[in-house]
């Protein structure tokens, strides 16, 4: 049976705010790798948010994202099931991981972040390195894809804030200690801002090459609008089309913070309007356009007006 575009085939609920996606996308997956990104638009009306290829399936047409509810945008997402439709699924979008035989490489990740960090691990095991996954979360609710790391084959320790799981305390520890025995060649760190800047930091002080993945906010996520420009060995980059990951011991995370927090207003104001409407939103599935066309992700770019992210940074 064919199915209609970017329909939701599978959904999981894995904490009380952080539910997977798998969600049909034919013409993403093919020269998709780990590291990329997509843009989802949910509906006609919404803004576009970038989130992590979890993974993907050239022979299904499928695309899998983790996301956790945030904001407006990631509280609609949740509120679709199996069989609605997103508006848009672009990509795939940004560079690919380096991925090669490093030797030593260390997969940090924190929170939602896992996500992302799981098909750069499974990319760095293919790849013949000796792969140690270091994993960080509030508490065992919010530990996501423990099953499919540990399935990877590599070492796998985790830290709780709450030490509900493994070691108590922050993955920082478990990088620490990594450094001065195990001694990675590289560290690739995915998660929230604090995590990989003090990974960062740490790191820089065992002088391990270190890889972090930037969440900065965007927009069109091709390079034009410039809201996701960060400061990485004091040039200016874009992160959608440099990025999303750079040279942890360059990147300016003051910045990146900073910018993180420019439109926390607007999206305040636009999360009371929604808590206000979410009861009776209903999803306008059954209005997407058949697969065919140019673009990314099988049809142009949809335009730019609207969406309190419509306007340039700062
Ligand atoms: C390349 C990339 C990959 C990402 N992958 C994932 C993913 O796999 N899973 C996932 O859950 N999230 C991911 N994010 C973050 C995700 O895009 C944001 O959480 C989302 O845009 C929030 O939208 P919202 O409308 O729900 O919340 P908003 O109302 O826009 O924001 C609510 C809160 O989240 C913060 N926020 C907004 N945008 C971001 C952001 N880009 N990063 C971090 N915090 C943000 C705001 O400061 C605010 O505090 C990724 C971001 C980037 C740039
Ligand atoms: S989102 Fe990167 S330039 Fe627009």
């Amino acid at each position: 049976m064919a199915r209609a575009r970017f329909e939701i085939v599978e959904k999981e609920r894995y904490s009380e705010d952080v539910y997977r996606m798998k969600v049909t996308a034919p013409l993403v997956p093919p020269g998709a790798s780990a590291g990329q990104f997509i843009i989802v638009r949910v509906d006609d009306h919404g803004e576009r948010i970038p989130l992590t290829l979890m993974d993907f399936s050239t022979e299904e047409g499928t695309v899998e994202m983790v996301f956790q509810v945030v904001g407006t945008t990631t509280d609609k997402l949740s509120l679709l099931g199996v069989g609605d439709c997103l508006q848009d699924v672009v990509g795939p979008l940004g560079m690919p991981t380096e991925v090669d035989q490093f030797g030593r490489v260390a997969c940090v990740g924190g929170g939602v972040g896992i996500a992302a960090l799981y098909p750069i691990a499974r990319a760095m095991v293919g790849a013949g390195n000796d792969v140690r996954v270091l994993l960080g979360s509030r508490d065992r609710e919010h530990l996501v894809l423990l099953d499919r790391m540990e399935a990877l084959g590599a070492q796998v320790e985790v830290a709780t804030d709450d030490g509900s799981v493994g070691t108590k305390g922050f993955v920082t520890s478990l990088v620490k200690e990594a450094a001065e025995k195990w001694k990675p060649d590289r560290v690739v760190a995915v998660g929230p801002v604090p995590m990989m800047a003090a990974v960062s930091s740490l790191t820089r002080g065992y002088g391990i090459l270190t890889v972090v993945s930037l969440n900065a906010i965007m927009l069109d996520g091709t390079g034009m609008c410039g809201t996701c420009r960060c400061e990485v060995g004091g040039e200016t980059k874009f992160s959608c089309v440099d990025g999303p990951e750079f040279d942890g011991h360059q990147v300016d995370f003051d910045l990146l913070t900073a910018r993180l927090g420019v439109y926390r207003d607007e999206e305040e104001q636009s999360r009371k309007r929604f808590d206000g409407m979410a009861a009776e939103y209903r999803h306008p599935c059954g209005e997407a356009p058949p697969l065919e066309g140019g673009g990314l992700s099988g049809r142009p770019l949809p335009p730019l007006e609207g969406g309190r992210r419509g306007r340039p940074g700062p």
